[in-house]
Parts: structure tokens; sequence; C-alpha cells
């Protein structure tokens, strides 16, 4: 594991913002694993500015997201669809036909979801998988469970992902309670896994994920496995 501890999160994002374009303009046809959330918006940020003076192309990307909450349709501003759209797709030169997110409005969520793995399956993998780390371990939606899901899967949100998610709603009862979320085979079989996570209080999360015992109990423990990992943490 690769585990870089910076003193901003300007240093964050530029530091997660170089690694993605490197990978980008070593394989311009990149699949790229994104994730929504507040970490990595300093990272869509900084892409953006690197597309805009010419320096990463994204033309021949292809991006596979992490997550969707059920029953918000692309054009409802929570949706991570419209996040994606906001936050990075409109501001860089990716075509946007080869930008997936998990349909959480599909009637047959199940179906859904071995659609999604048949995808990532057909494009070859992910080449570098974006992950933020929610307070209890999370990564993606796989919450806190007795075993690790493989798969591509419907979840309910733990009670403290709602809390931590209610900031983005008008009140926590609008959080949607259920999400459908890539599985960890999806995210331990990208090539490249890079997590960033900021704020005093993800240190805790962050020191259990990574330095203590693999467990589903904390998700994001199962990537201390993964051969090409890197966490880039800064407390402020
Ligand atoms: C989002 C996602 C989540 C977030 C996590 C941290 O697509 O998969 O796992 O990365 O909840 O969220 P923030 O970055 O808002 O603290």
């Amino acid at each position: 594991m690769n585990y870089i501890e910076v003193s901003s999160y300007d240093e964050l994002s530029r530091k997660a913002a170089n690694i993605i374009a490197a990978q980008v303009i070593m394989k311009p046809c990149s699949v790229l694993g994104l994730a929504t959330g507040s970490s990595p918006l300093g990272t869509y940020e900084k892409l953006a500015k690197l597309c805009k003076a010419g320096d990463v192309d994204f033309s021949a990307v292809t991006s596979v997201n992490l997550d969707e909450y059920v029953g918000l349709s692309p054009d409802n501003e929570q949706s991570y669809r419209y996040f994606m759209d906001k936050n990075l797709f409109s501001k860089i030169n990716i075509d946007r036909s080869k930008t997936y997110v998990p349909d959480g409005c599909a009637a047959d969520i199940k179906a859904e979801g071995e659609r999604y793995d048949a995808l990532i399956e057909k494009l070859g993998g992910i080449d570098i998988q974006l992950l933020g780390i929610g307070h209890d371990g999370h990564i993606g939606f796989n919450e806190p469970d007795e075993f690790f899901t493989k798969e591509t899967h419907l979840v309910s949100l733990d009670p403290s992902t709602i809390e931590a998610n209610a900031r983005f709603f008008a009140s926590k009862d609008e959080v949607p309670t259920k999400a459908i979320t890539m599985g960890i085979m999806s995210i331990m079989q990208a090539k490249k896994v890079l997590l960033i996570a900021n704020g005093k209080n993800k240190k805790d999360i962050v020191e259990k994920s990574f330095f203590g015992p693999i467990t589903p109990k904390i998700p994001a423990s199962v990537l201390q496995l993964h051969p090409d990992l890197t966490v880039i943490y800064c407390e402020n």
C-alpha cells in the first residue's frame, strides 16, 4: 500500500487528479471507476482544469460510477448521475454516452446489478477506481456486514450513512434509504485503487481500515489485500 498523508485538501485533490490524469495520458482509452460525495469534488475540479488546459484528453475514456440511490432519476438533483454530470462530465471532453452510473430507477434492481457487472466485464474491467470512505468504513455503499458482497447489489443504507448524507438533502427524511452499489469484486478487480479521505472525523476509520484487521465489519479494510492501492489522507 502506498499511504500518503498530506497537509491540505488542495494538495490531496492535486495529487489524486495527477494520478488519474497520468492514467489517462498513459492509456487514453482507460476505464475510470468514479465516486461521488464531497471527497472527490476538489479532484474533479483539478481534472477539469487539466482538461481545459489541454493537458489531459478524456475523449477516449469510459467511466463507471460506484453507486446510485434507489428511486432517484438522473434529472433529480440529488442523484449521483446528476452529481457526475454537474461536477465532472460537463466540464471535461468525455463522451457522455460512455459514462455509466447504475440505474436507481430500474424496475428490477437485481437484474440491473447483473447488467452492470456484465458491462464492467465487457469493458475489460476498471483501470483505476477512485473511492471515498464512509465514517463506518463503507466503500461505494458496501456497508458493514457479516460478509463481503461480491456483485453489484441492492443495499439498505446504514442509519449513520443516512445521517452523514442528510447534508446534501433538505431534510434527513428525504435521504433515500436504499441504494444500488458496485460490489467488492469489481472494486478489488480494478487494476489500481485510489482512496481519498479528508477531515479529522475520518482519521479513526482510516486507521482502522488500513492498519487494523481485515473484516467485513469495516468494508474498506479489504483494500489492504489489493496489490496496487494508494490512500491519500489529510486531516484538514
Ligand atoms: C459515493 C460513495 C461513498 C462515499 C462516502 C464518503 O459514490 O461511494 O462511499 O465515497 O460516503 O462520502 P464523502 O466523500 O461525502 O465523505
